[in-house]
């Protein structure tokens, strides 16, 4: 088995970090970083920390509008394809690195499997949204982390390849969880105690090109009854001193450079409670049992949110305000992403179906 892996965002790291390893036990993976994040912070630290396999190739396509960020990554990994021709194209999650992917390895002679398929929030909006739809629809292996996953994509009439995994995103925190309880020292160095912050991150296009969404959320999070420590996301960084306010929120909130994983995963592990955008983050805090507060309308992981760990609050200063002072309780402990091991049953769903696959050449 000889598996392209594509990854480019921070969260696709993450998920990579428990699949590679795998792969390469029983097979070969040429792993491409598409380049779509490149800070040390947003990248680097993950291969480091992580022990991801170094990638065999950069593609090196940094910020740009979608439609020329995706376009390039596309030209750029085509040849690398066409160089080493593997049976797989395997795709993580929902951004414009996730979609070149889709596209060129659905034009070529080779499986496309897309990891954390089948997930919906219901906004078109939302590039995701469209980056997720369109590689669903693009790949013959659909692993879903969820049952509500799988439902999503039988109602767009898409049942063959389609595998329950249970979420890859699981089986990361359960790795990192007890590394980051023995050696992270992120509560000391940042003067922090356990259940006496709260940690908040922001990143997501709707809230951070729209300077009403922005001020709205630090209004809502300035007044939380505790500290706010804030690892923030270059992209709202730039946004908040475009608008001006960059002073108002660093008065409100501990504004720190984003963070590795472990130290990541030690705050979400200890904080009274979690105020995000981040569709890794409302998971990571409901596998390690810390309340969250979603600054968003609407989540493509509902399950939080029916048992009463996840709150839906949107850009609203008032619910955000709300949802970080009123004391409640989550309903039910539910399992829904499975049980920590979906990247052992990725990697054998991949043997399995890649022995029985077609020839899908397109001349
Ligand atoms: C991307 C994904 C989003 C995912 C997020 C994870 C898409 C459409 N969006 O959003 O789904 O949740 O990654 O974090 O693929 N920047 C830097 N340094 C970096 C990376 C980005 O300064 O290393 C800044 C640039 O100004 C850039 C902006 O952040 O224009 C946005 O980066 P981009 O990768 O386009 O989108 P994200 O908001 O990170
Ligand atoms: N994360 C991290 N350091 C940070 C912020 C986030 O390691 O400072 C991790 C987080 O634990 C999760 C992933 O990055 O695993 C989520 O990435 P992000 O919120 O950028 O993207 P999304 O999940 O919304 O696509």
């Amino acid at each position: 088995m000889r598996v392209c892996s594509v990854v480019g965002a921070r969260p696709q790291f993450v998920k990579a970090a428990v699949v590679s390893r795998k792969i390469r036990d029983v097979g070969e993976e040429v792993l491409v970083h598409t380049g779509q994040h490149y800070d040390e912070e947003m990248s680097d630290v993950f291969f480091e920390e992580l022990d991801i396999p170094e990638p065999e190739y950069n593609l090196g396509v940094q910020s740009d509008t979608h439609g020329r960020q995706t376009a390039r990554m596309i030209a750029e990994l085509e040849p690398v394809v066409e160089a080493e021709d593997p049976d797989v194209m395997l795709l993580y999650g929902d951004t414009n690195s996730t979609l070149a992917g889709a596209i060129v390895g659905s034009k070529r002679d080779m499986a496309v499997a897309h990891v954390e398929a089948g997930l919906r929030s219901g906004n078109r909006e939302m590039p995701e949204e469209i980056n997720r739809i369109l590689t669903d629809h693009a790949s013959d292996l659909c692993f879903a982390p969820s049952q509500a996953a799988v439902d999503n994509l039988a109602a767009e009439g898409i049942v063959d390849g389609v595998h329950w995994t249970g979420d890859v995103m699981y089986d990361a925190v359960l790795a990192a969880r007890d590394r980051a309880r023995e050696n992270s020292t992120i509560l000391a160095d940042l003067g922090l105690e356990p259940d006496e912050f709260v940690l908040t991150t922001v990143h997501r296009a709707s809230n951070t090109d729209e300077r009403e969404n922005l001020e709205a959320i630090l209004d809502g999070l300035a007044d939380a009854p505790l500290p706010v420590v804030f690892p923030a996301h270059p992209r709202t960084v730039n946004r908040l001193q475009e608008y001006d306010l960059w002073e108002r929120a660093n008065e409100a909130l501990e504004i720190i450079e984003p963070l590795g994983y472990l130290d990541f995963v030690r705050l979400l592990d200890t904080a009274e409670r979690v105020a995000t955008d981040s569709g890794g983050v409302q998971k990571e805090a409901f596998f390690l049992g810390t309340r969250c507060v979603t600054m968003r309308e609407e989540t493509e992981w509902t399950e939080t949110v029916d048992c009463g760990w996840n709150q839906l609050v949107g850009p609203n200063a008032d619910l955000i305000r709300e949802g970080l002072t009123t004391d409640w309780e989550p309903e039910s402990n539910p399992q829904p992403y499975g049980d920590g091991s979906a990247s052992r049953r990725i990697v054998g769903l991949l043997q399995e179906e890649l022995e029985t696959m077609p020839d899908r050449r397109i001349e």
